[in-house]
């Protein structure tokens, strides 16, 4: 080990009740088939056996989940928070109890969530599983000060689009160091987690710190990426008069062919009740929104950093601010109009709710997990590039999906597979 994790000095005390934390992980296992049958060959095989692995990701149940399928296979395995702001303390509790390092509590401060990264690169892991790419970012960054790991890692993981953007940038740059797989990218984990996950968590995160209703109300969605398209599309689900705003125009042909209005945010912000960001971007929502802003509008960001809705212009615009409710700042403009933030601007889907979907998290982990096997036993011999998950595992992750639904597919008869080799004019 490079360093000793107790030299650590930021950190507050964990402060969550262990037992708790353990029903918490139970009911995510129990409802995650697929990364229940990996973790089951991997306790059998332990292909992680003598591996350090350094995760850092939102610490709750599902991703408890995960960090315990990859101990049971062998692997040192430690981890700490991809936000200050989406930890569930209570699972913390439980995983320290479980004897798995564990570096995040609900708040921390800045200081704090980086002496979580120093400790996973401390660990001196050979793979990393990573949301947002702030692990890998901290690596490479050490390495330019002549600083960086011992060793070549076998390999890294990446969960989000945001960590994918950043991870690409590194690639051009020629800076990455080892391989990397783009899980987000994979067809099992971006159809369904990207949409239908943040689509159901972001809603969960908005009516968790309002309690209002969103039937009936104008809410703008900013991006329609696959992440806005399922909050566009659930929050039309529930009521809503939804409107998008996008800088692609393919993407807002998209939109607006899927029935939904699409505006500039300048006019969408002056009929908003709610708008949520998940661009990826930063000051999506900016200063002169905020001037024309609907009185008692609610901004919500889903989007992976806290950096879509610029607080510092709100701030400097406003003339006083308060807490409306636990997860909902009250912002009051000069001619009288209120503005809420929730969740500080940070994921509100993690934030105030309680993330994505177990069953979604279930397909999304296990292709993570599948990953970190593929890496430990290739990922020596592969070139530092971004590669996609295999599809072999894609494909693996899909079939037992459908095994755990109890649902069969048809197969190609052999005259379907011939006429689908053919290709000479018919008679
Ligand atoms: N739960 C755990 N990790 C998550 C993620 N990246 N997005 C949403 N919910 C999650």
């Amino acid at each position: 080990m490079r360093g000793a994790v107790n030299t650590l000095t930021s950190r507050p005390k964990p402060v969550g009740d262990p037992e708790a934390g353990a029903r918490k992980v139970e009911w995510a296992r129990a409802h995650m088939p697929i990364l229940e049958e990996a973790r089951r060959r991997f306790e059998a095989e332990k292909p992680f056996r003598d591996r350090r692995l350094s995760l850092v990701l939102h610490v709750e149940a599902k991703t408890a989940a995960l960090a315990l399928a990859l101990q049971a296979g062998g692997g040192d395995v430690r981890m700490a928070a991809s936000n200050p702001l989406t930890t569930d303390d209570d699972v913390v509790a439980h995983l320290l109890g479980s004897g798995l390092e564990t570096y995040a509590v609900k708040g921390e401060s800045i200081a704090a969530y980086r002496e979580g990264l120093e400790a996973m690169f401390a660990a001196d892991p050979h793979l990393i599983i990573d949301d947002g790419a702030d692990l890998v970012a901290l690596f490479l960054q050490k390495e330019e000060r002549g600083d960086g790991p011992t060793h070549r890692l076998l390999g890294s993981t990446e969960e989000t689009t945001t960590g994918v953007v950043r991870l690409r940038a590194m690639e051009r740059q020629g800076k990455l160091r080892w391989p990397v797989i783009d899980v987000n990218d994979a067809v099992m984990k971006h159809l369904f987690d990207n949409r239908y996950g943040t689509g159901q968590s972001t809603l969960d995160g908005i009516f968790t710190a309002t309690n209002l209703v969103v039937a009936g109300r104008t809410a703008v969605v900013a991006g329609y990426g696959w992440c806005g398209k399922g909050v566009a599309s659930r929050l039309r689900g529930m009521g809503a008069n939804v409107i998008v705003t996008e800088i692609d125009a393919a993407k807002a042909v998209e939109a607006r062919l899927e029935g939904f209005r699409v505006m500039r945010m300048l006019d969408a912000v002056r009929e908003a009740d709610f708008v949520v960001t998940v661009t990826g971007c930063r000051d999506v929502v900016r200063a002169e929104h905020f001037k024309v802003m609907k009185d008692g509008c609610c901004l919500a960001n889903s989007g992976h950093f806290d950096v879509e809705i610029n607080l510092e212009d709100l701030k400097g615009l406003s003339v006083d601010r308060r807490k409306a409710r636990a997860m909902v700042d009250e912002y009051r403009m000069a001619d009288g109009r209120r503005i809420y933030v929730l969740a500080e601007g940070r994921l509100v889907n993690l934030s105030a709710g309680q993330g994505h979907p177990v069953e979604i998290m279930d397909m999304s982990f296990a292709l993570q997990a599948l990953s970190a096997e593929h890496l430990v036993k290739e990922g020596e011999r592969l070139p530092p590039k971004v590669y996609p998950v295999p599809p072999s595992l894609d494909e693996a992750v899909a079939r037992a999906a459908l095994r755990a639904y109890g649902a069969e597919l048809d197969e190609l008869t052999e005259v379907q597979k011939k006429y689908l080799e053919s290709w000479e004019v018919g008679t």
